[in-house]
């Protein structure tokens, strides 16, 4: 018998650069990360300076104009984009419009569900999100001609399967030439551990391309991380760098105020957005667990009586998201859905991104509140895009609404001069037929089965005449119409 030297694998490269090295132009890529939280910004930065071109990358989201994501498109380096959402990268959105770069967009779900297929052996699979949409039936526009004149080349439908007369969509698995991650601490065998809801795509992507490199702000020694608590095996990851330096932005700082809440807006604005939220914070009851989308729903959660105990869900991967934090104590790995800083109330959970795409598609979720540019009286929603003008990407939203969940819609009655309660939606849908209520300034509306788009409360102030003359859906009025308190 001889005695076996210790000697445990070590995938430590000295740096950012060297563990990038053997990429070339054309190469395929997946970044993880959550807007700027969590993001491998080390490896990134080294990428930007390498000069390749033509990569293909694939991330749930695309940073902002001048970090994350950022980084690679401010130096054009990205030929094909897949994405859920380019709101925040202007550069990106300039480029694509111009017809520069390819953009493949898919729902924020799942878009992290076919990497995790990816890096799973999963060919493919099929779900609802998208059914009714661009999605499933395609034309959505990947390709301007250069100088944005026309469109080269659209999507085209995707397979379809029914299953107990609904219909589901396939979405195939992705992998790539290379992933960059980033975790709080590995050991020199590539095991990993995430902090808070940095964990996000991040624990979703490693084994989905050849080459997993993962950057990490401590590296300890293989032993000393209990086993228990690692988030990702070692197997998975390739390449280990300790980032040579963190800069950690925070996208939205957002801080608890003695003042209370600041709703943003003109005044005009900020009144409708006042009594909208606290109209729909009434249908949100206790031991509910909801998602409060970005714009009027984040306010929903201030004007829910003290008494009633929610949870409250982000699709980053987080329940239990607590109150803004106090100035001083925000942490750039802990935000929200809208890449806001948060906290987390006793009681809360962190999982990563593909978990937290299951809770809604899985139809876990009990409530969720959405803002909308237009919903038809058959209750389909527009809220993603305006051809032409305002591309930011569905985001998580095709993948929220799922007719399992309850669907409020919270929104001005109007925008400008335009309905947004209208017969059938000109603009591209986010779903069919999956809104239950809206809440506008003016009124209350439900969909029901036998009267379709019911018009059940009304703001007091206004009258019915109004409401009709600002309304382009056909509704019902309940004969039991009260009048909206707030
Ligand atoms: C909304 O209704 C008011 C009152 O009838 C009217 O003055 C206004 O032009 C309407 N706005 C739209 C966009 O229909
Ligand atoms: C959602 O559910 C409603 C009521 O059950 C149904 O009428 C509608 O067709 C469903 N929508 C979709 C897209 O499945
Ligand atoms: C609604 O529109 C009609 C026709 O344009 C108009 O006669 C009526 O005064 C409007 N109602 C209100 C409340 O402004």
């Amino acid at each position: 018998m001889h005695h076996t030297i210790r000697r445990y694998i070590n995938k430590v490269f000295t740096s950012s650069a060297q563990a990038i090295g053997d990429m070339k132009s054309g190469s395929s890529l997946i970044v993880g990360g959550f807007g700027l939280c969590g993001v491998p910004e080390n490896l990134l930065r080294a990428l930007s300076l390498t000069g390749l071109r033509d990569l293909t990358v694939y991330s749930t989201l695309a940073g902002t104009t001048d970090q994350g994501l950022g980084l690679l498109t401010g130096k054009k380096m990205i030929h094909a984009l897949h994405t859920s959402y380019i709101g925040e990268n202007a550069e990106a959105e300039r480029q694509y419009l111009n017809g520069e770069i390819e953009l493949h967009i898919a729902p924020m779900g799942s878009l992290i569900e076919r990497i995790r297929a990816g890096s799973n052996g999963i060919l493919g699979f099929y779900c609802r999100t998208g059914t009714g949409t661009v999605i499933e039936e395609g034309g959505f526009p990947i390709k301007h001609f250069r100088g944005g004149k026309g469109v080269e080349r659209y999507s085209v439908a995707k397979h379809t399967k029914m299953h107990n007369d609904k219909v589901y969509v396939y979405e195939d698995s992705i992998t790539a030439d290379f992933a960059f991650v980033k975790a709080w601490k590995a050991d020199p065998m590539g095991n990993l551990v995430f902090r808070k809801t940095a964990r996000n795509s991040n624990a979703d992507i490693p084994g989905s391309a050849r080459v997993t490199i993962a950057e990490v702000e401590e590296i300890v020694p293989t032993g000393s991380l209990d086993p228990d608590q690692i988030h990702v095996p070692g197997i998975l990851v390739q390449r280990v760098i300790k980032g040579e330096q963190f800069l950690k932005p925070i996208e939205k700082l957002t801080v608890h105020t003695p003042e209370g809440i600041t709703i943003p807006g003109t005044p005009k604005q900020q009144k409708v957005h006042e009594i909208v939220a606290k109209r729909a914070a009434k249908e949100v009851k206790n031991g509910m667990v909801v998602n409060l989308g970005i714009g009027i729903p984040t306010l929903i959660s201030n004007y829910v009586s003290k008494d009633i105990n929610i949870v409250l869900h982000a699709e980053n991967g987080l329940l239990g998201m607590g109150p803004y934090p106090e100035k001083g104590k925000e942490d750039p790995d802990l935000v929200g859905a809208g890449k806001e800083t948060v906290t987390l109330k006793a009681g809360a959970s962190v999982f990563s991104q593909a978990a937290s795409f299951g809770l809604m598609r899985g139809g876990h979720l009990n409530l969720a509140c959405l803002g909308a540019l237009q919903v038809s009286q058959d209750g389909d929603l527009a809220s993603w895009i305006i051809p032409g003008k305002m591309v930011k990407g569905m985001g998580g939203a095709m993948d929220l609404v799922n007719n399992k969940t309850k669907c409020i819609v919270c929104m001005e009655h109007t925008a400008d001069d335009v309905h947004k309660l209208v017969k059938t939606c000109s603009l591209p849908v986010t779903g069919k037929k999956c809104v239950n209520m809206v809440i506008t300034e003016k009124g209350v509306f439900e969909f029901r089965d036998r009267t379709g788009l019911t018009l059940i409360e009304i703001a007091s102030g206004v009258t019915l005449d109004e409401i009709k003359n600002n309304t382009s859906a056909k509704f019902h009025v309940d004969s039991g119409l009260k009048t909206m308190v707030v």
